[in-house]
């Protein structure tokens, strides 16, 4: 009888349970369906169009009406955030670590060199240097500290240049106006030529503002990666460029039509983060990929081309200084060669309701590893900062022993030098000094402690002792201390004037 009595109430039960269930999931479907749409409307209206941005648009906060939220987190690179080995504190690199001041004596690097930050800062820290306001510098300079596309592009046209600055940048009157810009901005004394620029680096110098595209604007790259084009070093992290290294190489390279959406990711950042030195009266900034983009190939263009940057002032050894050369030092490594982009791991995408956005807040990933690493690597933080950190820790002892025997080398070289020998005579150890030093900057120069490229580091590292050593083998050759070597301290097979120690009792 229960069971009778129970089966029709356990169907109902059932049905009533399937029929809340329908229902739920029902109202489940619509709500998320209304949410969809919300998402789905929100991600609209980031291309909604509020005003009209155009070539000529150089305030950021123009562009930033229409997107809000680019525009924030680029303004955010202000914050001032320190790790380990970097971020954003400006802090006197020559107090931290004086070796480099007699590194760099007689150049201006040895006076003002500070960590470097947010690229909020980029013009008026380049404005307020003791390397420019105690020394005079050109206006090429200014290639990678300002919002400068739109000033090339002016100074293009009073040169002579074709079309208006509203044409296209890619287009070939856009791309005129550019290069001529450029050479003549270049020559002009920095402190006039910093008067036509107002902004750091912004969104026009990377998007097209009709598609948003990034495209590169900076002359210095597009005449750099072409000459890389043209040489022999394999770049499979650069696919495009191999590609056009098998075409019939009737036109250049160009970045703007020919690179792949991810290698731009990198591009984009290489307009700036690279080695280079000012060529000529014209002092055009020229990026030394002539060779290819490792350390000995740069060095070889240098000497081909008979390039130093300073006489070192203790030694007069025609000294080159590296700067910042991320875009070299990461085609070495690993990430670049698995595809990962600066922006991977810089600008890293983060979620805002419906739409991803590339985080334009550009820091140290030391920062941010969740978003920046773990999206690829499943450890935890603890787990990826302190991979990182041992590679930096790695890197930055070997730099102290680089340090150490290039100071061992100078001054072996200075004293040397005072014995009164010839240029002749004080020639090799001089080249040795120029080699060592070139190598130990290029890594310290770069700044990520290593992570870029931890066991090319190494490699560079270790051949800058050894360099470093040599030269200062050379250097005592020529004081004759290696010649007349000190007798030893009483060898210890003779009869001692003092009784030997006894053995400590056991
Ligand atoms: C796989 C991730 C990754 C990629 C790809 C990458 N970086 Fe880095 N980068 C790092 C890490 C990690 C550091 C060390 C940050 C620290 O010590 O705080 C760093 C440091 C830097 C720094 C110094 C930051 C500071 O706070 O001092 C700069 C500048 C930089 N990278 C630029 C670049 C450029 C340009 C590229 C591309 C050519 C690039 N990076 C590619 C992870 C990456
Ligand atoms: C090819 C691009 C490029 C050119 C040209 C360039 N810079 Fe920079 N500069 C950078 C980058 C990238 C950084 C940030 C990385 C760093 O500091 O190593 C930087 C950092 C700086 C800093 C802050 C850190 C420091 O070194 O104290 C100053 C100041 C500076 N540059 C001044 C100058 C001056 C002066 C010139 C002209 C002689 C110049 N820059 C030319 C790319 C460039
Ligand atoms: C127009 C030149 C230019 C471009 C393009 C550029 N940078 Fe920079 N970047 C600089 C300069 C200059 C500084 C140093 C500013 C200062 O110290 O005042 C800097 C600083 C940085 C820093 C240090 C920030 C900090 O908080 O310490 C990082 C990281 C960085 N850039 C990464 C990138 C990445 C990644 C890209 C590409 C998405 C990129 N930059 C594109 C010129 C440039
Ligand atoms: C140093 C170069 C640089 C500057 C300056 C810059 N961006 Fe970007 N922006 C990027 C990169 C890199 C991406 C990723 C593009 C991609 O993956 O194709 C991006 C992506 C975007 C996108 C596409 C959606 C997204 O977030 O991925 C928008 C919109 C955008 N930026 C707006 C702006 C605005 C607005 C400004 C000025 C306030 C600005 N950007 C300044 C480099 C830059
Ligand atoms: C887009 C994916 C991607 C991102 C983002 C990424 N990595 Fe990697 N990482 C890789 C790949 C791929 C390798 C190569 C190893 C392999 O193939 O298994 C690698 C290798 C490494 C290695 C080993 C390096 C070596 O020389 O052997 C370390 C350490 C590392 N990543 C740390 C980081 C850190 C820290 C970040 C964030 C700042 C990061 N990665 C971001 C994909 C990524």
């Amino acid at each position: 009888m229960s069971t009778s009595d129970n089966a029709p109430k356990r169907g109902s039960g059932l049905s009533i349970f399937l029929i809340l269930v329908t229902a739920g999931a029902t109202v489940g479907v619509m709500m998320l369906m209304q949410n969809i749409r919300e998402r789905k409307t929100e991600a609209k209206e980031t291309v909604f169009r509020v005003t009209n941005i155009a070539e000529t648009t150089v305030d950021p906060a123009e562009w930033g009406k229409n997107f809000p939220r680019q525009y924030d987190s680029y303004k955010r690179t202000v914050d001032v955030d320190r790790t380990k080995y970097g971020g954003s504190e400006a802090f006197q690199k020559l107090d931290q670590d004086p070796r480099w001041r007699q590194i760099f004596k007689g150049y201006a690097f040895s006076i003002d060199y500070r960590e470097e930050r947010g690229h909020a800062y980029m013009l008026s820290d380049q404005r307020e240097t003791e390397r420019v306001t105690k020394k005079p510098q050109p206006g090429a300079c200014l290639h990678c500290h300002a919002s400068i596309t739109n000033a090339y592009r002016k100074a293009g046209i009073e040169k002579g240049a074709t079309g208006t600055l509203d044409d296209p940048l890619t287009s070939p009157s856009g791309q005129e106006q550019l290069m001529k810009g450029f050479e003549a901005v270049c020559a002009v004394p920095y402190n006039d030529a910093t008067k036509l620029v107002t902004h750091p680096v912004a969104c026009v110098d990377c998007h097209d503002p009709q598609t948003m595209q990034l495209r590169i604007s900076r002359p210095g790259f597009t005449n750099g990666i072409q000459a890389l084009a043209k040489s022999e070093d394999p770049v499979p992290h650069l696919p495009s460029v191999e590609r056009w290294r098998k075409g019939d190489r009737k036109n250049a390279y160009d970045p703007n039509a020919e690179a792949t959406r991810q290698e731009m990711r990198s591009m984009i950042c290489a307009q700036c983060h690279v080695e280079y030195y000012f060529k000529g009266d014209g002092k055009l900034v020229t990026f030394p990929w002539h060779k290819g983009l490792k350390v000995e190939q740069i060095e070889t263009y240098y000497n081909e081309v008979g390039w130093k940057d300073w006489s070192h002032a203790e030694t007069g050894a025609p000294a080159l200084k590296a700067q910042h050369p991320e875009f070299e030092l990461w085609s070495q490594g690993i990430h670049a060669r698995s595809g990962v982009a600066c922006a991977d791991c810089h600008m890293p995408y983060q979620r805002e309701g419906a739409v991803k956005i590339s985080d334009h807040h550009v820091r140290s990933p030391m920062l941010n590893t969740a978003r920046a690493c773990q999206t690829c690597h499943h450890y935890s933080e603890d787990e990826i900062k302190s991979r990182v950190e041992t590679i930096q820790d790695r890197t930055a002892k070997l730099m102290g022993r680089g340090e150490e025997a290039v100071v061992a080398l100078i001054n072996a070289l200075k004293a040397a030098k005072d014995t009164g020998a010839s240029d002749d005579t004080l020639k090799k150890a001089r080249e040795l000094q120029r080699q060592s030093q070139w190598r130990l900057d290029f890594i310290a120069a770069e700044n990520s402690m290593g992570f870029h490229a931890p066991q090319e580091s190494a490699r560079i590292l270790g051949e800058a002792i050894d360099l470093a050593r040599q030269g200062e083998l050379e250097a005592l050759k020529i004081t004759g201390l290696s010649a007349t070597p000190k007798a030893p301290d009483k060898p210890a097979d003779k009869p001692a004037d003092k009784p030997a120690t006894p053995p400590p009792a056991k």
